[in-house]
């Protein structure tokens, strides 16, 4: 793993996005992997800045997005459809047939998961980015007694449930998700994680110094070849 201890989540945004404008400028139809929650923030803000200033464009990329909640409405605010066209997508050329997500609203949850992975497996990640829980899960991949392999149906853990539920204001947050598994993630070309705040120092340091060990699914990053780690000084603060 190659760690880059940075300043604040902006210094880590203008970098990690740099690394993405960078790569989709050598490779205009990349496939990426992509994350939600607060940690890709301000890099989706980098790449939307030099969208506008015309340094780059996503008319050919394809994306994937990690994780989605069940039983929640694709228009709602906090579905994460809805997170990638704020924070993203809606400020960029990239076009809508080119954007994957599970679909947490499906009828048939293994159907709809099966069809997940052998897209994924056709197009194969060039770039996955990730964030990490405080109780060290990667997309939604809870902590378990074994690391999944394709897109599966989660129960998410009272942590998760913790760290999510204040963007919650109307409806209570969804107790499900869908998620690609750590299989999926794990076959990616290049990973990328953020994460910043003393909230994840422990998961970090479980994560890079800890035994492999599914009760911290990031901790299987250490078995990727290819694997990038921007976290500020308060994450760092336990290694
Ligand atoms: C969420 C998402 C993850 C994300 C993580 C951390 O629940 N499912 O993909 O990486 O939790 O989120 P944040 O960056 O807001 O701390």
């Amino acid at each position: 793993m190659n760690i880059y201890i940075m300043e604040n989540a902006q210094e880590i945004g203008k970098a990690v996005g740099k690394l993405f404008v960078d790569a989709i400028n050598k490779k205009p139809d990349i496939t990426l992997g992509l994350a939600t929650g607060a940690s890709p923030i301000p890099t989706y803000k980098y790449i939307a800045e030099e969208y506008k200033k015309g340094n780059v464009s996503l008319k050919d990329v394809k994306t994937y997005n990690l994780d989605e909640y069940v039983n929640l409405p694709k228009e709602d605010k906090n579905s994460y459809y809805s997170f990638m066209h704020a924070e993203l997508f809606d400020h960029t050329d990239i076009k809508e047939e080119n954007v994957h997500f599970l679909n947490g609203n499906a009828e048939n949850i293994e159907a709809e998961c099966e069809n997940y992975d052998d897209m994924l497996d056709e197009a194969k990640v060039d770039i996955q980015l990730l964030g990490i829980g405080r109780n060290g899960h990667i997309g939604f991949n809870e902590p378990s007694i074994r690391f999944s392999k394709g897109s599966f149906k989660v129960k998410l853990t009272q942590s998760t449930i913790s760290a999510n539920s204040k963007y919650f204001d109307e409806n209570p947050m969804p107790t499900h998700a869908l998620t690609m598994g750590v299989g999926s993630i794990m076959k990616a070309q290049k990973i990328v994680l953020i994460a910043t705040g003393i909230d994840k120092a422990d998961a970090i340091s479980a994560m890079i110094s800890g035994d492999v060990t599914p009760v911290c699914p990031a901790s299987i990053l250490q078995f990727h070849h290819d694997v990038d780690v921007y976290i500020d000084k308060a994450a760092a603060s336990l290694l």
